[in-house]
């Protein structure tokens, strides 16, 4: 892998921003067309409860196919099933346990992206489940109820791993989300929604060629495993949980009308109120909950151009995919729609965490597939956090690149953006945020409850090409005075996926 390389390459393609976006020059499709199927609800995980009241989820990673396209059969990957995952759900208190079991040629892993979970439970690069291996995983969810997401996290391999169909939802429930009066009966009025993109070749292959460098642009939106779908709503409003699962693509999301929406949650959970918006954008990884009144006419769902380029040079925008347009999903309203709750003033309460406590300050700046210019090392911990503190980290994306930044165990707080308070929107609980180019955000995070001296987190570009070239590195949260004790891997089996 050559960084320098790569980048000459862009900076080559900058100058001359022609067809460059993988293959959708047109920036179009229409997948509400004639062959619309109606979209999938991914089923929800059952679980067994034994004795002590511990719910025992059961995974299996293998191959498959599907019919991604109407009439055509693609191979892929999935769990307990050909593609994609079942939407596990479990409350805040609950103690859960998976067994996971590896029924894929190659080495995987299944990380709990934005959930609170101790290290070596995490799922991370270093929980590597050999194929016909199985691993096993187990922690008390505790944490406000949330949508986050289930994933594999193999050094070199994730983006491959993902695009492939390897990813579910992961609902997190608790006596707010209960209570609040929001559409929440699941796949009725209470929707998943997993945003991705992907090509494919004339025989309905998956097409894995990365011409980018923010990796595979697709031209095939696909919702919930297929394309072209559409959602039959038979309530006045629809609440959406949505994911941006792709690979390297941003999203800016809005309606064909451009009709009001509210945001009620972000990656961590609930915002404090709703937020009335007509776009809201999502970096790979990110998550939204937003409710919209569909009742009288459809309600076209599209990724819109960024107006404001997501904050890149025109050239590298169009390079980067981010003016393509594309339909998403329509919702089609019934002739009688039952009556849904009307939007409630405030939703949560979010206590700000107090940087003026903060322990210790840290900086982290991205660019290319580096973080603080260094790449990835197995073998390397970056820092360690000590448990019980705050602390404040300052993130620059000092490229030209999109780049965002997520990490692990935790759920943070944006305190500024280039000294200014966030837009409500990004107010909330974030694991993952979008870094435009040039702008300054400093973040408030909370170390709390686990502590391990060998197995460390990670924190990274959630750009699946760039986390895989490297783009990411790794904390360890200890006690007060304890030492890291880290354990040496043997990395001479992995490859990087470049
Ligand atoms: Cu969604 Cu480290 O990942
Ligand atoms: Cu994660
Ligand atoms: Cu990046």
């Amino acid at each position: 892998m050559n960084v320098v390389s790569r980048r000459a390459f862009l900076m080559g393609l900058a100058a001359t921003p022609i067809a460059l976006s993988a293959g959708c020059a047109a920036g179009q499709s229409s997948p509400a067309g004639t062959s619309s199927r109606p979209l999938p609800i991914p089923p929800l995980a059952t679980a067994t409860t034994d004795a002590a009241g511990t719910r025992h989820f059961t995974l299996t990673a293998g191959a498959g196919s599907s019919e991604i396209l109407a009439g055509k059969s693609t191979a892929t990957w999935g769990f307990n099933g050909s593609m994609l995952g079942p939407t596990i759900r479990a409350r805040r208190g609950e103690s859960v346990a998976f067994t996971i079991d590896n029924g894929l040629p190659e080495a995987t892993t299944v990380h709990w992206h934005g959930m609170h979970v101790p290290a070596r439970f995490d799922g991370g690069p270093h929980q590597t489940i050999e194929p016909g291996a199985r691993w096993e995983s187990a922690w008390t969810v505790n944490q406000p109820g949330a949508t986050l997401w289930y994933h594999p996290h193999p050094h070199g391999s994730t983006e491959k791993h993902v695009y492939r169909g390897l990813a579910g939802l992961f609902l997190v429930d608790d006596e707010v989300t209960d209570a609040v009066d929001l559409p929440k009966t699941y796949g009725v009025d209470d929707i998943p929604l997993i945003i991705q993109d992907k090509r494919f070749t004339a025989d309905g292959t998956l097409d894995e060629s990365d011409p980018t460098d923010i990796g595979l642009l697709g031209d095939t939106i696909v919702t919930n495993g297929i394309a072209g779908a559409h959602l039959p709503v038979s309530t006045e409003r629809v609440r959406l949980r949505i994911l941006n699962g792709s690979s390297g693509r941003m999203y800016n999301l809005g309606f064909a009308d451009d009709r009001e929406f509210h945001l009620v949650a972000s990656d961590g959970g609930l915002l404090a109120a709703p937020v009335p918006l007509t776009r809201v954008r999502l970096s790979p990884g990110e998550r939204a909950e937003i409710v919209v009144a569909v009742s009288g006419s459809n309600a076209l769902l599209r990724a819109l151009p960024h107006e404001d380029h997501a904050g890149l040079d025109r050239g590298d925008a169009a390079a980067f995919g981010v003016q393509d347009s594309f339909d998403i999903l329509e919702l089609r309203p019934s002739e009688n729609p039952t009556g849904s709750p009307a939007l409630p003033a405030s939703l949560a309460t979010i206590a700000p965490l107090d940087p003026t406590g903060a322990a210790v300050e840290r900086s982290f700046e991205l660019q290319w597939f580096m973080i603080n210019g260094a790449q990835m090392d197995m073998n390397r911990i970056d820092f360690s956090p000590t448990v019980d503190t705050t602390e404040v980290w300052t993130v620059r994306n000092v490229d030209n690149w999109p780049h965002n930044f997520h990490v692990h165990d935790v759920q943070f707080q944006i305190i500024d953006i280039d000294g200014s308070p966030p837009p409500p929107a990004l107010a909330g609980w974030k694991d993952t945020v979008y870094t435009p180019p040039g702008v300054r955000f400093r973040l408030a995070l909370r170390f709390t409850e686990y502590t391990d001296p060998t197995f460390p987190y990670m924190y990274h570009c959630h750009l699946l090409l760039h986390e895989d070239q490297g783009m990411m590195g790794q904390f360890l949260v200890l006690e007060p005075g304890q030492k890291p004790a880290p354990m040496a891997m043997d990395m001479s089996h992995q490859g990087h996926g470049g």
